[in-house]
């Protein structure tokens, strides 16, 4: 666990700018966040930034057993480590989150039941940010949710104006930064 944590430190750091955090989220944060999801009748989960997969797996955990996981992480440090997971439930990409459309038509699923992210939309470039939230709505099935932790309410507005405003918040403060949790319903 420790050996996980440096090494998650490690590679955090080297590519902060995408990783925009130094340790991994709290079982407290991860808690509260999947707390947010209903995962009975769900055919489709998709993760953003699962990093070392402190998130994956406890996901993996709650899942039913013909629900599939999908997981976008962009960098490959990460990303290997997370195939090593190797669950018949889990389908990892090194793709960005920003081509969930496509990738999910690739495997055969035509919408998404909900996604967990905790991807650092402050620090990823604007466009980046909202090529991802817009084309999540766009997957997402109705009453599907969105669900992302991010460190202030900056994105509140941005996440409004696309979900119609069936945005809530909640806010974890055993995490290191507490952490703001987005609650979006389609
Ligand atoms: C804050 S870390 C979260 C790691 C882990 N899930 C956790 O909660 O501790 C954010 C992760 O998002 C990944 N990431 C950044 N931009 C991305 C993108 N456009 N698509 C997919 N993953 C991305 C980073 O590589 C990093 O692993």
């Amino acid at each position: 666990m420790k050996h996980k944590k440096v090494k998650f430190f490690k590679e955090a750091l080297k590519s902060f700018k995408t990783s925009g955090t130094i340790t991994p989220s709290s079982r407290f944060l991860v808690k509260r966040m999947l707390s947010k999801i209903e995962f009975k009748d769900s055919k489709l989960i998709v993760e953003y930034g699962s990093g070392n997969g402190i998130i994956t797996n406890e996901i993996l955990k709650k899942l039913e057993p013909s629900t599939k996981l999908v997981c976008f992480e962009v960098n490959e440090v990460f990303y290997n480590d997370l195939k090593k997971i190797n669950h018949k439930q889990l389908i990892v990409l090194n793709t960005s989150a920003e081509d969930i459309e496509g990738e999910i038509k690739k495997l055969g699923f035509d919408k998404v039941d909900n996604i967990i992210s905790s991807l650092p939309l402050a620090m990823l470039p604007k466009e980046v940010s909202k090529t991802i939230i817009a084309n999540s709505y766009e997957v997402l099935k109705e009453k599907g949710r969105f669900i992302q932790f991010q460190y202030s309410t900056q994105f509140l507005k941005q996440f409004k104006a696309i979900f119609s405003k069936k945005v809530k918040l909640d806010f974890e403060p055993l995490n290191l930064p507490p952490a703001f949790i987005y609650i979006c319903e389609k």
